[in-house]
Formats: structure tokens, C-alpha cells, sequence
């Protein structure tokens, strides 16, 4: 049942402001500024002897993993980074003990995922699942974990999940700062942002019709460059993922500080740029990245807290915390991937050659 909508995948893109409530529901605990994740199965001593984080997924949660492990050096200060678990499980990858292995996954089937996590296990590890579906192959194997409660994805394309497992990730974060040497004040400040997240979905997705409008001018393109850096660089990999997917149109993702080291060559009115330009430390770095752009007759869409006046278009959306930024800016540019995919006529529940879960090798 698509209740109204033409698309799973439009459905489901507007199901976020719900299904973000869901992940918050009943974690939240304002006494100690921090959350409570009833199947962690870590205690706090544990938790204070991670030395290093490591986080495997694949496609869409590879992406949302990236998110989460600058949330857990952020807001943890555990040093974190994520890696596709299909070259983890191929590169003898050492093994340690002081290493907090999680896995990330929808649909929690996830061939290269669950090898990787039994292959850790085999050694030893100890391994925590992020993961959607109750009761998949990944959350039984796993040690404990955190569900996203995004609720049934049947879009092959993922958007929901995505944004629900990137909350479920900054509760791991905070949960896992406030058992270490997050302050009170910032438990609180992220409390505080985490709450406004439904409402704040409610208001990006008030502005369909603009970015409906730009989809049909951008569908014209042959290729699509999509630049960010550090909390805007996953946010473009997993953009440019989307449209690929969906649009067929080929999009390549770039750290914004790589450009001048190669990307710019591509530069040309026929290439569009879609820049995701937070309003944080790094917004004058993006600025300067823009305008190299501009000064090379690129056409520029920005996706960021305030009017970019060096972008042809700019999508303006809400700030929240730093921390938290990633969460709010994918969801108009799942609308990008989306409309795009509309003005092409695409299959966009079922793109060519895609399988919702990619149960072999
Ligand atoms: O079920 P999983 O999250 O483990 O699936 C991982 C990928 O196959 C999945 O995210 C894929 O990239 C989607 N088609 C993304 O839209």
C-alpha cells in the first residue's frame, strides 16, 4: 500500500519525520544527558576500554557509517572509520581486541556484511550490529546492538534507513561520549538537536516543489560532480550513490579539498556541481571551493544553511547541531535523486541490474 503516493521510494522519503520519532522514542534520558540502548550489551567499563572503532556496511550503510564514525571521534573522541565490509573481509584485516567492530545494515542479510561479522567473530572480536530489520541473520549474530526502526524499506533504493541509521549512530555516539568525556552541556546540546530532527524533516520536505523544479533542469546532465568535505563528504558519496541508482546518470562523489588536485580539469557549464556547503568551520574553505568552480564556468547547486551567492541554486537547509548537520542535508538530495528519476521515466522502485539485499557474493 503506497498511501497516496505514485512510489515506494516517494512514500518513504516522507515517512523520515516519523520514522526519525521512532529511533528517538524512549532512548532519550535528560537526567544524565545521555541515552539509554537497551540491547548494547556493553557496560560501561567496556565502553571505556574501546580504543578504536571500525564500521562495516555496504552501499547506502557503508555511507551512513562514514556519518557515524565522525560522530563517534567527534562526540566520543574514539578514534572511528568506516570501510566497505567486502574489502574488510578480503584484506586479512588485523584483528584487535580493543577494536569495537559494528556492523551496519537494513535489511541485516547482507552477504559481505554478515561474512565480515563472522569472520570477527571467529577471531574474537566483539561485534555490534546497527541494523533495521528485528531479528536478521546480522542482529542474531552480533554481540548487541542498536535497531534503526526506519520501519518496512521496500524501494530498492534506500532513503529511510539511511536517515534512520545516521540517528541511531549519533545515539551511539552520545551514548558512548557520556560514558567517556562528553561534558553535560554537550549531552545536552545534542539532546536538544536530536529532538528538533522531526520537525526540522518536516520543513526540508515543505520545499519539494523547489527542488523538483531544479531535478528537471538537472536531468539534462550526463554526469554530475558532488563535493563535500569532512561532515559534507559522506553526505555527497551517498548523494551521488542515489542518483546513480535511481537516475542512471553517472555521478562521481570528491572531497571538496581533492578538487585542485585533479577534478578540476572536468570543470565546464556542461558538468553540474552539487556542493554540500554547511554552515560550520569549514563553510569559508567551501566558499573558496565554490568559486574556483565559478571561475571555470561550472554551474553550481548548493545544498547548505544559507543562500550561497557564488551557486547558480541553493537548497537552504535547517541548521541543527554541527554534529548532526550530515542527518538533515541527504534528505534533499534523496528529493534530487527522486525527481530527477521522475523527468527520466525511470523504474524508480526497481532501478535495472539492483536487488534490495544482496544475500550472495
Ligand atoms: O541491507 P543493507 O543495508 O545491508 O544493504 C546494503 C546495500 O546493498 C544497499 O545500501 C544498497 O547500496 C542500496 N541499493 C542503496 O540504495
Amino acid at each position: 500500500d503506497m498511501g497516496g503516493h505514485d512510489t515506494y521510494m516517494h512514500k518513504e522519503i516522507h515517512e523520515q519525520a516519523d520514522a526519525v520519532d521512532r529511533v528517538l522514542r524512549g532512548r532519550i534520558d535528560d537526567r544524565f544527558s545521555t541515552v539509554h540502548l537497551g540491547g548494547l550489551n556493553l557496560d560501561a567499563r567496556e565502553a571505556r576500554q574501546i580504543r578504536r572503532v571500525k564500521i562495516l556496511g555496504c552501499g547506502t550503510s557503508y555511507h551512513a557509517g562514514m556519518i557515524g564514525a565522525q560522530m563517534i571521534e567527534e562526540l566520543a573522541r574514539i578514534p572511528a572509520d568506516a570501510e566497505p565490509a567486502s574489502e574488510f573481509r578480503y584484506r586479512n584485516a588485523v584483528v584487535d581486541p580493543d577494536t569495537l567492530y559494528i556492523a551496519v545494515s537494513q535489511s541485516g542479510e547482507t552477504y559481505d556484511v554478515l561474512a565480515a561479522v563472522q569472520e570477527l567473530k571467529r577471531k574474537g572480536a566483539r561485534v555490534l550490529g546497527v541494523v533495521n530489520v528485528v531479528g536478521s541473520a546480522i542482529a542474531r549474530e552480533a554481540d548487541g546492538g542498536v535497531y534503526v526502526h526506519a520501519g518496512p524499506e521496500v524501494c530498492v533504493v534506500s532513503t529511510k534507513c539511511f536517515t534512520n541509521t545516521t540517528v541511531a549512530f549519533a545515539l551511539l555516539a552520545l551514548h558512548l561520549g557520556r560514558t567517556r568525556d562528553l561534558s553535560v552541556r554537550d549531552g545536552k546540546r545534542i539532546i536538544e538537536g536530536l529532538r528538533k530532527l522531526p520537525a526540522q524533516i518536516t520543513e526540508m520536505l515543505e520545499q519539494e516543489e523547489h527542488i523538483k523544479k531544479l531535478a528537471e533542469q538537472y536531468a539534462e546532465a550526463r554526469s554530475m560532480l558532488f563535493i563535500g568535505r569532512v561532515r559534507g563528504y559522506p553526505v555527497a558519496r551517498e548523494a551521488s550513490l542515489k542518483l546513480k541508482e535511481v537516475s542512471y546518470i553517472h555521478a562521481e562523489a570528491y572531497p571538496a579539498s581533492e578538487l585542485k588536485h585533479g577534478p578540476l580539469a572536468l570543470i565546464e557549464p556542461a558538468l553540474p556541481t552539487v556542493a554540500i556547503v554547511p554552515d560550520d568551520d569549514l563553510l569559508e574553505k567551501n566558499r573558496a571551493a565554490l568559486e574556483e568552480i565559478k571561475a571555470r564556468s561550472g554551474r553550481i547547486l548548493a545544498v547548505a544553511h544559507q543562500h550561497q551567492e557564488k551557486a547558480d541554486e541553493t537548497i537552504v537547509v535547517p541548521k541543527n547541531e554541527d554534529e548532526l548537520d550530515p542527518i538533515l542535508m541527504g534528505i534533499p538530495l534523496q528529493l534530487l535523486a527522486y525527481h530527477t528519476a521522475l523527468a527520466l521515466g525511470r523504474d524508480i522502485d526497481k532501478p535495472r541490474n539492483l536487488a534490495k539485499s544482496v544475500t550472495v557474493e
